[in-house]
């Protein structure tokens, strides 16, 4: 089995889409206190395939609003920005993370499915750090496990079934045979997306979130609601049973792991909606 350095990993990724420049912009606006939300419906209604998400988030289950928004404009004033934030993160990850993963034993939309449920977690936990530390979390959950799109390509071509493969984690299997791991390699990708400091850490160390010192709430936060949504099942592929959980990203986050439960059972709506818009989208 070749070593591959993070580089050529990355050039492996080379198909990856860059963040759409909409959902970039929109993000911008979002982000800037001054923004007015007409000016952001205005964008939005720009990409035609963001335009129908919103409105379709608008009217879902999930946020039980009364009356149906048939406008961008309406549907941007009923989620209001926080909101929107979050939607338009997801919808412009969601390309790159929805295939299908052989390498990984992982079905198209699962790798989606699991990080919704890990972002929508992670917020939920962070949210007694404030507003602000709550929507990084959310977009650090989102994309702790984009680094395994790095390894995907070449893991394909590996029979993970064979003797030295049984016995260890993915990410000890990754390690061993590649040098680095996902955390690592996805970590590498957000600095090239240009994502900030705290953030790329936060993916760097979501699976050891003590090391993290910069970003650490943010890291504690993604690695709780992981092991949540590795409890639930959600997107294990091969993963799923080595997972070691960190007791001190519980504490560092005031979670008791005895409420794990409740926190799959608050974000499993979220993570079905999510599903049902994918499944829409694709039509
Ligand atoms: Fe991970």
């Amino acid at each position: 089995m070749p070593r591959y350095t993070v580089e050529q990993l990355i050039s492996l990724v080379g198909e990856l889409p860059p963040m759409p420049l909409v959902a970039r912009r929109a993000l911008e606006m979002i982000r800037d206190p001054d923004t007015n939300m007409r000016d952001l419906a205005g964008i939005l209604a720009m990409d035609q395939a963001l335009a129908a998400l919103v409105l379709r988030w608008a009217n879902s289950a999930y946020y039980g609003i009364k009356f149906p928004a048939s406008t961008v404009q309406q549907a941007v004033t009923y989620l209001g920005m926080r909101t929107l934030h979050s939607l338009v993160l997801a919808a412009s990850v969601a390309a790159v993370l929805e295939r299908p993963m052989p390498g990984y034993g992982l079905e198209r939309g699962e790798l989606w499915q699991h990080a919704m449920g890990v972002a929508a977690g992670a917020r939920l936990i962070a949210g007694r750090f404030g507003n602000q530390v709550a929507e990084e979390a959310y977009h650090a959950g989102l994309l702790c496990d984009v680094g395994k799109l790095g390894f995907e390509m070449v893991l394909r071509n590996v029979d993970t079934t064979a003797a030295d493969w049984q016995g260890y984690s993915f990410e000890d299997l990754e390690s061993a045979h590649f040098g680095v791991d996902h955390a690592e390699m996805g970590a590498a990708i957000a600095v090239n997306w240009r994502l900030p400091g705290p953030l790329v850490n936060a993916i760097r160390y979501h699976h050891q979130p003590s090391k993290a010192t910069e970003g650490a709430i943010l890291a504690a936060s993604v690695h709780v609601a992981d092991s949540a949504m590795m409890m639930l099942g959600v997107g294990l592929g091969k993963d799923g049973l080595q997972y070691e959980v960190d007791p001190q990203a519980f504490e560092r986050v005031s979670w008791k792991p005895d409420r794990l439960n409740e926190l799959v059972e608050k974000v499993l709506p979220f993570v079905e909606e999510a599903k049902l818009m994918l499944t829409m989208n694709r039509k």
